[in-house]
């Protein structure tokens, strides 16, 4: 579609100019941008070019703005990429469904958008988390972790907010990149924490039980961490050597797609 001028400006204060993310050590794109759910319109999905989804007619100008902010530059990365698809469905379960040939991961704040695209054969998650002091950490350490966890983290985090949040988004980064190979949620009691390295900013996740014939119990995933525009951003990012069943109808692994209409 053809771009005016009024719809270009417009988009533009919707959304910021993509930015490099550097991920040390990935072969693939990182970018982000900010984005601003005040200057959010339904028209911007047209001027933007990306589908608007049917699984959004009824959500909230702050769900919508952020679904079109991470496609929008998803699309850019695949572009970037070489990609002719530059269009991402939705899986069954949420999932974005990359065009044959791409992985990718993407996540977001109120007001921000990072994505990662990379070729298929990576596995690939992604998660960004700002804390607000204002929610209490205890309750959700103990969602998510055990007594040895809590211990690990408070022996290398000096604060509890830390290391919550940063175990928090690995293990939501865990669960991004797995999901293809899994095809199901998982809990975060599945996974533990059994190293890391704030220096390296790495740390590891050991499987508590088998989820899939490509990710047995005991399995160790090593995932990256860092301070990012006030928050924590986790990813994982590495070489798939499993051969998980290809899901013909999509190009991609696990689940197909169930929303990919455009309104
Ligand atoms: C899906 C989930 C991981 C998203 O994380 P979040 O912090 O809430 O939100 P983020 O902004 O970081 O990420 C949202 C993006 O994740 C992606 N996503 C959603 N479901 C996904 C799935 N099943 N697999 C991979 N990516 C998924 C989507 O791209 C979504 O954005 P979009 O719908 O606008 O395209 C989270 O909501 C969830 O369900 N977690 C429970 C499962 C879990 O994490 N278990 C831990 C196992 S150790």
């Amino acid at each position: 579609m053809e771009r005016t001028a009024a719809h270009g400006a417009f988009a533009r204060d919707f959304a910021g100019t993509a930015a490099t993310v550097e991920l040390p050590g990935f072969s693939g794109v990182c970018a982000e941008i900010t984005f601003a759910t005040t200057h959010y319109e339904d028209r911007l999905y047209r001027d933007l070019q990306v589908p608007f989804p049917r699984s959004l007619a009824t959500a909230r100008p702050q769900r919508r703005a952020e679904f079109l902010a991470g496609r929008y530059l998803a699309g850019q990365l695949l572009y970037r990429l070489g990609s002719m698809q530059r269009r991402i469905g939705i899986g069954s379960h949420g999932q974005p469904v990359w065009p044959i040939g791409f992985s990718g991961s993407i996540t977001h704040t109120e007001d921000r958008a990072i994505c990662a695209v990379a070729g298929a054969s990576t596995m690939l998650g992604i998660d960004f988390e700002v804390f607000h002091p204002r929610h209490g950490c205890e309750e959700l350490l103990a969602a998510i972790a055990s007594k040895e966890e809590a211990d690990l983290l408070a022996s290398v985090f000096a604060g509890r907010a830390q290391g919550t949040i940063t175990l928090f988004s690995a293990k939501e980064s865990l669960f991004k990149a797995l999901f293809p190979l899994v095809g199901d949620y998982f809990e975060f009691t599945d996974a533990a924490l059994v190293d890391i390295n704030p220096a390296r900013g790495e740390l590891r996740l050991e499987i508590l039980r088998d989820l899939s014939p490509a990710v047995p119990r005991g399995k160790i995933f090593k995932l990256a961490f860092r301070h990012h525009a006030g928050g924590t951003l986790t990813w994982l990012a590495e070489e798939n050597t499993g051969s998980p069943p290809a899901n013909k109808s999509t190009g991609t692994w696990g689940p197909g797609v169930s929303d990919t209409r455009d309104s």
